[in-house]
């Protein structure tokens, strides 16, 4: 089915994108390039020159530029915008210089290790009149966009609460990027910044906002005892509008990852609200009415999920904006914001942040 939302870029020339890290993540959203209206795959960057060429051979994509160094990919002058895929805490660094380079950057989540990284990753971008995105790719379907309108229509009536898990269990290994503390491992960096921004949206829609930053965040959480990092944490967070939100995330438990949003008029249940049909199709939404004897079901068709995050971060470097509206950079410094209350609610400092200068 054609997004009418990418449908105009079918005349555009292509955007020509880079990857920068050729980790699991970054195989996922070359794999979703493939089907996107207005961007086209044409470099990769790997810290080895096999994994850059292991990468272009795996997606079959013979003509790829490949570099042996992130440098390198950074100099390619046919590169327009980089995809960062690093572990988080390289996230900074690789921005930054994409910036100074002059690329546009679509980085994965989170932006940074915390708010002051990210104030100076955006001021960065900005500086450099390059469009950044922090690639929360769920907000980039029309499911989250459904959620919003229905909302903002009072379908819902009044909201109150909203609640919003994502965590997964793995068992805990000193070396993975998911537990490693010099990794920026745990759950509320890795899932729980989705919960966080779904809660955020959610209180800014109730409040005809494109988000909201809460007024107080409490939390707890168990930390690994060798790592330190969280294996699983929740937080409550209120919102000046009244709307509080329970949010959860872990690396180490297996929970619903599952959103409900409970109104004055009825409750929504978001069954497949993160990584929404990646490969495109149906999902739904079940709409509960009060009173209502069965819930409505509200079925959405859409294309593969980050092919619609390609082709929103296309969109706004195409407007000349230094932002995507699915995702503005506003938006990314209130999450991160958050998520370092909520680390702050259970005691969740990462060694390389004890001693670092604060770089806002
Ligand atoms: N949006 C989503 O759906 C989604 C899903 C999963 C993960 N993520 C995010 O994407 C990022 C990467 O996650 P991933 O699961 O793809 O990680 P991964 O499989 O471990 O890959 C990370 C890649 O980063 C590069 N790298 C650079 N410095 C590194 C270092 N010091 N240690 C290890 N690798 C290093 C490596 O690529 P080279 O060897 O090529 O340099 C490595 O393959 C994380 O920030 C994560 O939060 C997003």
């Amino acid at each position: 089915m054609e997004n009418p939302a990418t449908a105009s870029a079918v005349n555009e020339p292509p955007l020509r994108w880079g990857i920068l890290a050729t980790g699991r993540i970054a195989g996922v959203f070359a794999t979703g390039l493939k089907s996107a209206r207005s961007g086209r795959l044409i470099a990769v960057g790997s810290r080895s020159a096999e994994s850059a060429g292991r990468f272009a051979a795996e997606h079959g994509i013979a003509a790829l530029n490949t570099h042996g160094s992130y440098e390198g990919l950074l100099a390619d002058s046919e590169v327009d915008a980089v995809y960062i895929s690093t572990p988080h805490p390289q996230h900074a660094e690789w921005v930054m210089k994409a910036a100074a380079a002059g690329k546009h950057i679509l980085c994965e989540k989170p932006l940074g290790l915390n708010y002051s990284e990210a104030v100076a990753m955006v001021g960065a971008a900005r500086r450099a009149g390059v469009v950044l995105m922090e690639a929360f790719m769920y907000r980039c379907h029309p499911q989250t966009a459904k959620i919003v309108s229905l909302i903002r229509e009072g379908a819902l009536g009044t909201v109150g609460l909203v609640q919003a898990t994502f965590s997964f269990c793995t068992d805990y290994q000193a070396e993975s990027r998911l537990w490693a503390n010099a990794a920026g491992g745990g759950g509320i960096l890795d899932v729980g910044c989705y919960a966080v921004s779904m809660s955020r949206l959610v209180a800014g829609a109730a409040a005809r906002r494109p988000f909201l930053d809460p007024v107080d965040v409490s939390g707890a959480g168990v930390l690994h005892p060798e790592s330190g990092v969280d294996a699983y944490a929740a937080a409550t967070l209120k919102f000046d509008n009244g709307v509080i939100a329970q949010v959860a995330a872990g690396v180490g438990l297996t929970q619903e990852n599952v959103v409900r949003i409970y109104g004055s008029a009825g409750w929504l249940l978001v069954p497949s609200p993160w990584v929404v049909n990646r490969g495109g199709g149906a999902c739904k939404l079940i709409l509960h009415r009060a009173g209502a004897a069965v819930p409505d079901e509200i079925v959405i068709e859409a294309g593969p999920l980050y092919a619609l995050e390609a082709d929103a971060f296309a969109r706004a470097v195409r407007a000349g904006a230094s932002d995507v509206p699915e995702m503005s950079t506003d938006d990314t410094l209130g999450n991160l914001a958050t998520l370092d209350r909520w680390r702050a609610a259970i005691g969740l400092t990462y060694e390389s942040e004890k001693n670092a200068p604060n770089v806002s």
